[in-house]
């Protein structure tokens, strides 16, 4: 790259850094270093540290002083991360249980919530078994690494999530991607790797896009070629579906599907993954699933928020009404401001800007007008598609929404129409 980083640091991203510049693999690059002081500024969008809960009204730190902001920045779809009943559900737990499961689940993090959660996933799921992650990333890796072997081949989204190709590329197994969401990619890519067991990994909702995977078509290609499909419902379970049984039960392919993984960080509001399926599979995969069996149970005190969202979750679908009532809203009220949401047609959707330099100046302004969005930036998603990410809730009222809108139509429409005419 021939631009002078102290000229221009904006021209630079992440992925200029990968190479070690020093003898010692423990020392960051000194380049590296030197990036991140001159785009200091920047980077103080980064890890805002939170200083209440994840509600659709909060407070984080901004230059130092608490900042209250409408929060559309949380994973809280269904707003069960600070429910009243889970809260209680959570206390009682460490009451009885203390904090930490202090062991493997292999060993000795098993504990009667533990189990129970498993039974309550697998019944809500219509599954004969599942299993608990201490991570939803841990739980993906996990399970495609467990499952699959050196002479198997992933077929990756090539806007798959990073657990997933991790997941790939600690199996050893040989790694094929497709176009986003694109069924004759994929046929393509299936008939180039006919000798193998084939898995095709794809996302309910994509966590950067916010738009379903195209659950369908992807999985008549599958199906035409003998191969199994792994969808990750990260996102959207709890939040998608009659039931909340996530895109597989909104696009009716369940049954068509083996396996189900999900996390409880999203709209369960807690930490953790799971994976349900055949009591047979999961039987092997709790003896290889690494990040299983070789790391600390989810603390009881989760896993009885967990119990109590799922419960929540399930026994009051007005929750998943209000989020689609909102996100609908929302992306009509963006779409009328002529700002620019991609594919998405969800409750998550980023709002494009397509430079840097601009995105981060805008997300300075929105955090001082009191709106906290994510900024998503190379190479989490192409150098055009430089976003802020929202993510709606049930929990916002149209006051938050509107207000979160005329701030947009203040600073974000402005500076894209001075985009347009430069
Ligand atoms: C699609 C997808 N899969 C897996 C994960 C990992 O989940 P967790 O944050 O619970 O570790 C995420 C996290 O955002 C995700 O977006």
């Amino acid at each position: 790259m021939h631009t002078s980083m102290n000229d221009d640091p904006a021209k630079f991203s992440l992925s200029n850094f990968l190479a070690g510049e020093s003898n010692d693999p423990l020392q960051a690059p000194a380049s590296f270093t030197n990036w991140m002081r001159l785009c200091a500024w920047a980077a103080e969008l980064y890890e805002p540290e939170l200083l209440a809960s994840a509600d659709a009204r909060t407070v984080i730190d901004y230059g130092g002083k608490p900042r209250p902001v409408i929060n559309l920045c949380s994973y809280n779809y269904l707003g069960l991360a600070n429910h009243p009943e889970v809260l209680v559900a959570a206390h009682e737990a460490l009451r009885t249980h203390g904090m930490g499961a202090c062991g493997s689940p292999m060993l000795s993090g098993m504990t009667d919530l533990h189990r129970e959660l498993e039974r309550r996933v697998a019944k809500f799921l219509k599954r004969e078994d599942a299993m608990l992650f201490n991570s939803g990333f841990g739980g993906a890796l996990g399970t495609i690494s467990g499952l699959l072997r050196k002479s198997d081949v992933a077929l990756l989204d090539n806007r798959s999530h990073l657990s997933l190709r991790d997941g790939a590329v600690l199996s050893r197994c040989r790694t094929e991607k497709f176009e986003h969401n694109d069924p004759s990619s994929l046929d393509a890519a299936l008939s180039r790797q006919k000798a193998r067991r084939q898995l095709v990994i794809v996302e309910g909702i994509y966590s950067m896009d916010g738009d379903f995977g195209n659950l369908k078509e992807l999985l008549a290609i599958a199906e035409s070629h003998g191969a199994s499909v792994f969808i990750d419902e990260a996102h959207s379970m709890l939040g998608c579906g009659e039931h909340g049984r996530g895109a597989a039960e909104h696009f009716g392919v369940e049954n068509r599907v083996p396996l189900v993984y999900g996390t409880f960080s999203k709209a369960f509001g807690a930490l953790g993954g799971f994976v349900a399926g055949s009591k047979d599979t999961l039987q092997y995969l709790r003896f290889y699933a690494h990040p299983y069996v070789y790391s600390c149970a989810l603390p009881p005190v989760v896993i009885a928020a967990i119990l109590k969202a799922l419960e929540l979750g399930t026994s009051q679908p007005e929750l998943r009404a209000q989020l689609w009532q909102n996100a609908d809203y929302f992306h009509a009220q963006l779409q009328s401001l002529g700002l620019d949401t991609g594919a998405s047609t969800t409750y998550v959707m980023p709002i494009v800007i397509g430079d840097r330099e601009r995105m981060y100046r805008l997300g300075h302004e929105l955090r001082r007008r009191g709106l906290w969005v994510a900024p998503v930036d190379y190479p989490a998603v192409p150098q055009n598609r430089i976003c802020f990410r929202a993510c709606v809730t049930a929990k916002h009222t149209r006051a938050d929404l509107d207000e979160a809108l005329n701030i947009l139509a203040d600073t974000l429409v402005p500076a894209m129409l001075q985009k347009q005419s430069a």
